[in-house]
């Protein structure tokens, strides 16, 4: 524009009745006009440069992520309208429920204190809403692993009964009525039709900018700091009882396995529910454990409310069955002392700079 409006403006002054005064008003509009897309241009560079994380990058004591926006090409108004979408409870089908009430950045983006989350009409869910942290790095989400891809996820929060309840043509319609999204649509995907397709990859490009990686473990695991002998001690009984599942540095493995809750399964078969094998009766998709002295209650059914009774689990409270993960046997019997220096190492896990990353926070309108 400012181009257009130079070359226009020089073509006036080609006029023999060249005009000193013309040409003094044609450059003050023009500087005018510069400084003021300048000014417009670095409020939005600022805004994006704040966020220091801006840009999806590799943590470099991460391994490769499996999600790397193949055909959702990463742009800043993507993230932000997945970011608006992720608050913003039109998704649901009164208009009353986000996705952040269940999944709360101040406690890892888990569920507030409760084992199972109230959805739409206050109904209650049948498992615990787990903590969102790196979910590029997933290979399958839910407790039994039901969905394998980011992109196509947000269909079953959305369309749940029990959380959302809603169906993604109420939701596209809800979307299409308002000016504001179809021009955020615009922004981010080309054209201002919404579409459930362009909903879900927004989605996806917020849920993959969700990456915790700066907890003191993190600090520690690249040398930047050091732990103190307790955590050091912790960090040892980790690796040799519990890594093989809670894998470093992510804490998970993403494999499935049953942690010696229950010898009935009828309540909740797990992975069984998926595969239909009872060989994967009773085992669950092993969580990640980033942030994990603040995600409580834990476990699919949120059945332990803080890391001591996890912790006595662990040690004498495994419960025998066909499934049952043969590592755990017949328990850790952890004297007081481990309980305690496990439990010092799991607080590395927290991520300040993640609970409070104002770019993952709800957007100040
Ligand atoms: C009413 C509460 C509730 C709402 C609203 C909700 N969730 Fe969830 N979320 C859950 C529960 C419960 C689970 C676990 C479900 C299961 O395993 O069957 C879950 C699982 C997830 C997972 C998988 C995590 C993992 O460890 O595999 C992701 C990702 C997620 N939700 C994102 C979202 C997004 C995005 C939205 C909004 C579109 C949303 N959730 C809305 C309760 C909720
Ligand atoms: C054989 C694999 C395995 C081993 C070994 C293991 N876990 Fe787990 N862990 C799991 C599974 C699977 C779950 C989820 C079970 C469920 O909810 O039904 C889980 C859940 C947890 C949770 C709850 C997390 C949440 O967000 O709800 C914590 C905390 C935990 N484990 C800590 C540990 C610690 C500490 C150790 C070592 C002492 C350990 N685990 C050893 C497989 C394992």
């Amino acid at each position: 524009m400012v181009v257009s409006l130079l070359i226009t403006s020089t073509n006036n002054n080609h006029s023999p009745l060249f005009d000193r005064g013309d040409f003094f008003q044609n450059m003050r509009t023009i500087l005018f006009i510069v400084a003021i897309s300048a000014f417009l241009f670095s409020c939005k560079k600022a805004e994006i440069e704040n966020y220091k994380e801006w840009g999806f990058e590799k943590p470099s004591h991460f391994p490769e992520p499996h999600y790397k926006f193949e055909n959702n090409t990463q742009t800043y108004d993507r993230f932000d309208l997945g970011r608006e979408l992720f608050y913003d409870p039109i998704l649901s089908l009164d208009s009353t429920i986000s996705c952040a009430k269940c999944h709360a950045q101040t406690h890892g983006f888990a569920d507030h204190n409760v084992n199972f989350s109230l959805g739409v009409n206050n109904t209650v869910g049948k498992r615990n809403s787990p903590a969102l942290s790196n979910l590029a790095w997933y290979p399958n989400f839910m407790w039994d692993g039901g969905i394998n891809h980011i992109e196509t996820f947000s269909f079953a929060p959305i369309t749940n009964p029990l959380e959302m309840h809603e169906t993604m043509t109420n939701v596209v319609a809800k979307l299409n009525a308002s000016a504001h999204y179809k021009e955020k649509f615009k922004k981010a995907y080309g054209s201002e039709t919404v579409t459930d397709q362009k909903l879900l990859k927004a989605l996806a490009q917020f849920m993959a900018m969700m990456i915790s990686a700066e907890s003191k473990y993190d600090n520690y695991v690249l040398g930047k700091t050091t732990f103190t002998s307790a955590e050091e001690n912790g960090l040892q009984l980790f690796k040799t009882h519990c890594a093989s599942c809670h894998t470093e540095p992510l804490t998970s493995s993403f494999g499935f396995a049953n942690n010696g809750l229950d010898s009935d399964f009828t309540n909740d078969l797990g992975r069984g529910l998926v595969t239909q094998d009872p060989n994967d009766n009773g085992k669950f998709r092993i969580p990640s454990l980033r942030n994990v002295a603040l995600t409580y209650p834990y476990m699919h059914d949120g059945r332990f409310f803080t890391l001591n009774q996890v912790l006595d689990h662990y040690s004498n409270g495994i419960v025998q069955s066909s499934t049952l993960a043969t590592s755990l046997g017949t328990g850790f019997n952890f004297t007081t002392q481990e309980k305690q220096d496990l439990i010092t190492f799991l607080n590395t896990l927290t991520d300040q700079n993640y609970l409070a990353n104002p770019f993952l926070s709800e957007k100040k309108k």
